[in-house]
């Protein structure tokens, strides 16, 4: 039975521990009414729900309490078919619009008007009241509330009281319905209500014990606290102090300040219109309109409205397939109306300044090819030949291609590798470090433009971004960061991913090196230094911001595909690189972009911004649930394991020496701690299962069990590994159904396991040994170097991958050499030269780019990975490697291009 020293960690969440407690509720007072329950029972539930209510409008306390009387008034049938009725309301979301729901008899506050009822859905909110109100005030309140309703409002909220700043924060942590706070100045900072059956949750607001701060400053505050938890939710404050006696950040950090004696009339408008204006989709807008406009259409596009589509007698199928509005919205118009992606002016330069409110960026730019292009943009945008980017060398190949766009000299940077997997996880920072100062040793330092990370990377390695740059800063104070957030568009939706963000992180740094206690602390910092000893904070009178964001819209958030972003935050943009960025957004974008695309991407950022937090964190629990699955089903784990964050993050990576996100034995950990503290953590969203027991390779495992038998899609694999992940828009429906197929594959592979004669269970375990044993792991080879040739400078790491790569654009510099051959000849001592990108699928990277000398290393890699796609190598041909002419060598006995080598 719930009580106040339940043991709450097996839930993942409030709203989860809210839907269970309710659940209980229903079952025992079921049982109560059958004559078999405790009534004690029910009244301990009741009671933990009276806390947790406090919390949401509907059903709310009020509700509790008329089910406290029903308990004491021994109406079991009547409490039984309540909490029924509660309980299926909360499920389906009924009570947020559904008339339906009105037959309830726990109605909801918001009676819906004549008219509304007609209405199949709503847009439902919240509303949080942050006042000293007694319960009659409080009555009142909802009362007058109501009256400022109108039956033409395009929204429908519900308002919920809390008494202290405490509540407020708890609100905020649980209740994603809440899109407004309204904060009335001077409130009590401590609540009692987050102790007891909600204490593990509340964690990240116990931390930030702020009592002392003193009650008149505690609205602010709130709105300060909010800004880093919720920043999507509006903020209005109620206060007498005139408006010269408010600060610069009240004013800065409440959308609206309003008086006492201020009509709730004019309140009331003002929520309204700060939802409309996040509910606006100026592109979406602005396309639907078009579309409905009658049009003759004497330009481009055939397609457009239809024309050639719905006329036809031959692709109509093609038409009833999309249907009318995809064609009625396919133009090629800039006007009437629209607007062009290449200078925007109306609507998409709206929609991309709402896009950078909601990502947190200070300018946004929409691209329709995907992040493989916003990379080359931004590289391009920033990079001048002969500049030097120190980038990881296992990130996409798009940003290889941009370092020869841009004939910058990439300084390839190593991630720890991850042997057991056959994977890589992410760069050490010591590594940065150690290669700037290489760089400063041999007098480049002044060449590095850039750093490139990918942040998360494929597996779900996550940088500590903060620490990253800030650390870089120390060494480089003007370097640019590009962060490829391919897969972390999402991520600035949850507060606890969010700290590990390009755009937050970038506004949080340049705040704080401006402050006088920065400059203090880093004067203290350089005096603390001894003989040798680097700095780790940038110096402030040197420091500038300069971060750039790609992410794939497409990849975790509502976008069509190809939809990505790039998102800045430089303090010199205007002044250094506006007219280059401009430039290279031009190179790379098309003179016809993908309308749908555009529009798919800013209702993207509409949903975010009112279901962002509550979708990311489901995804989250979702994510967290399928790893305990797995770990926990005696069926499953015989077969499967999950990579835990211990496995994928060494240990002196993890100050906080979490190893995983849940134990049996205490239930969720604290994800908080490890976020914060660790040099690396691991995105809950990306659940990597180790395939290695079954002998099965992570490839077949992929293609013929999961995709072939069973229709379940997911994208990367190791040899020994496949990686799932859950997004926005993952069901409780399909885990259940993942795991159903999991165990159905668990079943076949006993019956397989169980028909092996002798030879096949040698070959077996043969097998299980090859994907196994650490030792029989073809080795991920790192990057060697490039040749003497295209090194920028010897001893100092970069080279020019450009020249190489155009060098063996005349076939007569290039020959072909097969692996084994190429194995004799590295023996005979003869340097061979890669004239092509090799990049084989998994791992996805490059592990020969051109110019680059190839060792035993990787032609072992290569002749020991058994996948079928080798980008840049065609088995029946070998290597591509440049001539010792080309390399302006002398030729020898063993010359490349001479015997050995066969001509293409
Ligand atoms: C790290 C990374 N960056 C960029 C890309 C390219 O993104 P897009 O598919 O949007 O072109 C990918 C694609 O998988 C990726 O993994």
């Amino acid at each position: 039975m719930p009580t106040d020293t339940a043991p709450t960690r097996s839930h993942f969440n409030a709203a989860r521990l809210r839907s269970h407690t309710w659940d209980q509720l229903k079952l025992a007072a079921s049982s109560l009414n059958e004559g078999r329950g405790d009534p004690a029972d029910v009244e301990g539930l009741l009671k933990d729900l009276l806390t947790i209510e406090l919390y949401w409008a509907y059903p709310g306390r009020t509700t509790v309490k008329r089910l406290q009387q029903m308990l004491k008034g021994r109406e079991y049938h009547t409490l039984t078919q309540s909490a029924n009725h509660v309980v299926r309301n909360l499920s389906s979301g009924a009570f947020r619009s559904d008339p339906v729901a009105l037959a309830d008899p726990f109605a909801p506050p918001h009676v819906l008007l004549e008219n509304e009822q007609e209405a199949k859905q709503l847009n439902y909110f919240e509303t949080l009241f942050v006042d000293e109100l007694n319960e009659a005030e409080e009555q009142a309140l909802k009362v007058r509330l109501h009256q400022c309703r109108d039956r033409n409002d395009p929204f429908i909220y519900d308002p919920i009281v809390v008494r202290t700043v405490q509540d407020a924060l708890v609100a905020l942590l649980f209740n994603h319905n809440i899109q407004a706070v309204v904060v009335r100045y001077g409130m009590p900072y401590k609540s009692d209500h987050h102790k007891g059956i909600l204490r593990e949750f509340t964690r990240a607001i116990d931390d930030l014990d702020l009592s002392d701060r003193g009650q008149a400053n505690m609205g602010p505050l709130l709105a300060r606290i909010m800004k880093w938890f919720r920043p999507e939710v509006d903020r209005y404050y109620v206060t007498d102090t005139p408006v010269t006696g408010l600060k610069d950040s009240t004013l800065k950090n409440f959308r609206r300040i309003f008086y006492r004696t201020e009509d709730l009339n004019e309140l009331h408008m003002t929520i309204m219109r700060g939802i409309q204006e996040k509910y606006d989709t100026p592109f979406f807008t602005a396309l639907k309109e078009y579309s409905k406009r009658p049009m003759g259409v004497f330009h481009a596009m055939p397609i457009s409205r239809g024309n050639s589509v719905f006329k036809s007698r031959w692709i109509q199928d093609f038409g009833e397939f999309y249907g009318r509005n995809l064609f009625l919205a396919e133009t090629s118009a800039t006007t009437g109306g629209l607007d062009s992606l290449l200078q925007p002016t109306g609507p998409l330069k709206k929609a991309q300044e709402l896009a950078a409110r909601a990502f947190g960026s200070q300018y946004t730019f929409f691209a329709t090819n995907g992040t493989s292009t916003t990379n080359k943009i931004v590289v391009q945008a920033l990079v001048e030949p002969g500049d030097i980017v120190l980038i990881d060398r296992d990130c996409h190949k798009s940003h290889h291609y941009g370092m020869v766009l841009s004939g910058a000299y990439p300084v390839y940077l190593h991630s720890y590798p991850l042997p057991k997997y056959s994977m890589y996880g992410a760069v050490p920072l010591e590594h940065i470090r150690e290669q700037l100062l290489l760089l400063r040793k041999g007098a480049k330092l002044d060449r590095v433009k850039m750093l490139l990370l990918t942040n998360a990377t494929f597996d779900g390695v996550v940088y500590n971004v903060e620490r990253v740059m800030e650390q870089t800063l120390a060494l480089k104070p003007d370097i640019v960061f590009l962060w490829d957030e391919a897969w972390w568009a999402f991520a600035g939706f949850s507060y606890i991913l969010r700290q590990r963000t390009a755009m937050h992180v970038a506004a949080k740094l340049a705040r704080k090196y401006r402050t006088p206690e920065y400059k203090a602390e880093y004067a203290a910092h350089i005096k603390g230094l001894k003989k040798g000893e680097e700095p780790r904070l940038p110096d402030p009178e040197k420091v500038r911001i300069r971060v750039y964001a790609t992410q794939s819209t497409h990849k975790t958030l509502t976008s069509f595909r190809q939809g990505s972003m790039i998102h800045i935050w430089d303090e010199d943009f205007k002044k250094k690189s506006e007219s280059s960025f401009h430039e290279a957004y031009m190179t790379h974008t098309s003179t016809s972009a993908n309308y749908q695309i555009l529009a798919s991407m800013d209702v993207g950022r509409r949903q975010v911004e009112f279901e962002g937090y509550e979708l990311v964190e489901k995804a989250i629990e979702l994510g967290l649930l399928l790893r305990r699955t797995i770990r926990e089903n005696e069926r499953l784990k015989k077969w499967f394991d999950i990579i835990t964050i211990g496995d994928l993050i060494p240990d002196q990576y993890r100050q906080s020496g979490i190893d995983g996100y849940y134990r049996k034995d205490k239930g969720w950990n604290d994800i908080e701690r490890a976020w914060a503290e660790d040099d690396f953590a691991v995105d809950p969203t990306k659940i990597n299962l180790y395939t290695g027991k079954t002998g099965i390779d992570g490839d077949t495992f992929k293609n013929v069990y999961l995709m072939d038998k069973h229709g379940i899609q997911i994208n990367k694999t190791s040899r020994n590994s496949v990686l799932f992940m859950t997004n926005i828009g993952t069901t409780r429906g399909s885990l259940a159904y993942l795991t159903k197929v999991l165990l159905q594959i668990a079943d076949e592979l006993e019956e397989r396991n169980a028909g092996f004669e002798h030879a096949d269970k040698r070959m077996h375990v043969a097998r299980i040994r090859a994907l196994t044993d650490p030792l029989l792991q073809p080795s991920l080879p790192d990057f060697s170097r490039f040749h003497s040739s295209f090194q920028g400078q010897p001893g100092v790491p970069g080279g020019d991958l450009r020249s190489a790569y155009f060098l063996s654009y005349k076939e007569e510099r290039c020959v072909h050499i097969k692996l084994h051959d190429a194995l004799t000849m590295l023996g005979m001592k003869h340097e061979l030269v890669s004239a092509s990108f090799v990049i084989p699928y998994p791992p996805g990277f490059p592990v020969l780019v051109p110019g680059q000398v190839i060792n035993e290393e990787i032609i072992n890699f290569l002749l020991a990975i058994d996948v079928k796609e080798i980008h840049g190598y065609r088995p029946e041909l070998g290597l591509r490697v440049f001539t010792d002419a080309a390399l302006g060598r002398q030729r020898t006995g063993t010359a490349i291009g001479g015997m050995k080598a066969r001509k293409k």
